[in-house]
């Protein structure tokens, strides 16, 4: 594609304008956005970017090794793993309101970066993989007054109280054009294919307060529920595909038993910007086997149901 290969000359240029000889610590989620940004940056810059992957302990099953083998393996770009998953359940304790959630760790993300800025010997700046519809939604809705719809943790409030200086090479792009991006550095298309996954991981997925047992049933019924989607072909022709645990307990029976269980919200949309989205329209046989496989497999679900509102009126994420 000629118009991103001139692109990416151009943002290699403006890179190594920006930062110099400096270093570059760059958050990596485990999504395309942080991935296409480190590795476009890691052209421009090579050993001055360390990238910082943290695992909140609300990443998707398998997602740490996934995205850890991904860069120690197939590129050779420094690469800290920091484990803070008890950093983060610790301080989210009781908390269950999703803009204080989302504050949170946001906040939390910096002061690790922070940390591990000044581990490397002192980096001026972090690079973030924020797109340009992550910005609009931040700011404003529908170009009126500012009324935050939801306080992304990438771009929210982060720079008045931080150290380093942002460095975000994809603001002013849209994911199909970050995925063209990431083709053209070379990226597996697997993983460019991959679905958005949000900087607050599973927390939002996990409304009211969250715990580690209802973390874990989230983990396990999502990758049922994915495995699903990948068996029937149907991944690609989704935009994003994800599993919500509710915090209410319902009724139900099982053998000749009674049980009392969460309740599983399953949600997929289509999009082409994530910034409107319409429910995707599955057949009653595909969900009705999703849900008996979730509820065989999964202890603690008993009761699964499938949201189908589009955005707007509803986002995209629940939280
Ligand atoms: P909503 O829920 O606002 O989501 O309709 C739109 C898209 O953005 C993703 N999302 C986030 N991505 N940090 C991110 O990197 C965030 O804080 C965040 N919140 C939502 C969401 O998964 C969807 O693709």
């Amino acid at each position: 594609d000629w118009t991103m290969s001139a692109f990416k000359d151009e943002m290699i240029v403006a890179i190594q304008k920006q930062v110099g000889e400096g270093k570059v610590i760059c958050g990596l989620s485990g999504g395309v956005d942080s991935s296409v940004a480190a590795i476009l940056i890691h052209e421009a810059i090579g050993d001055q970017l360390t990238c910082v992957y943290v695992d909140t302990g609300m990443m998707r099953k398998g997602e740490s090794e996934q995205v850890t083998s991904l860069f120690r393996d197939h590129y050779d770009i420094n690469l800290i793993h920091v484990d803070a998953g008890e950093e983060f359940l610790g301080l989210l304790e009781g908390v269950s309101d999703p803009e204080q959630k989302r504050k949170i760790i946001g906040g939390t993300f910096i002061d690790i970066f922070e940390r591990e800025a000044k581990s490397i010997g002192g980096a001026k700046f972090l690079a973030q993989g924020t797109l340009y519809p992550d910005v609009i939604e931040s700011v404003s809705f529908d170009g009126g007054p500012s009324v935050t719809i939801k306080s992304h943790h990438n771009v929210g409030g982060l720079p008045e109280r931080m150290d380093l200086e942002l460095v975000e090479p994809l603001r002013e792009l849209f994911k199909d054009e970050v995925r063209a991006l990431g083709r053209e550095l070379g990226l597996h298309a697997d993983f460019v294919e991959r679905h958005p996954f949000p900087g607050p991981g599973l927390a939002i997925r996990c409304p009211g307060e969250i715990t580690a047992e209802r973390l874990n049933i989230l983990r396990d019924a999502d990758a049922i529920y994915l495995d699903q989607i990948r068996k029937h072909g149907l991944y690609n022709d989704i935009w994003q595909a994800f599993a919500v645990i509710l915090p209410v307990k319902t009724v139900g029976v099982m053998g000749d038993g009674r049980t009392y269980d969460y309740v599983l919200a399953l949600r997929a949309v289509t999009s082409t910007d994530g910034m409107t989205a319409d429910y995707y329209p599955y057949t009653h046989e595909f969900l009705g086997e999703t849900a008996t496989r979730i509820i065989n497999e999964v202890r603690g679900v008993n009761r699964v149901v499938y949201d189908v509102t589009s955005k707007p009126p509803g986002t995209i994420e629940w939280e």
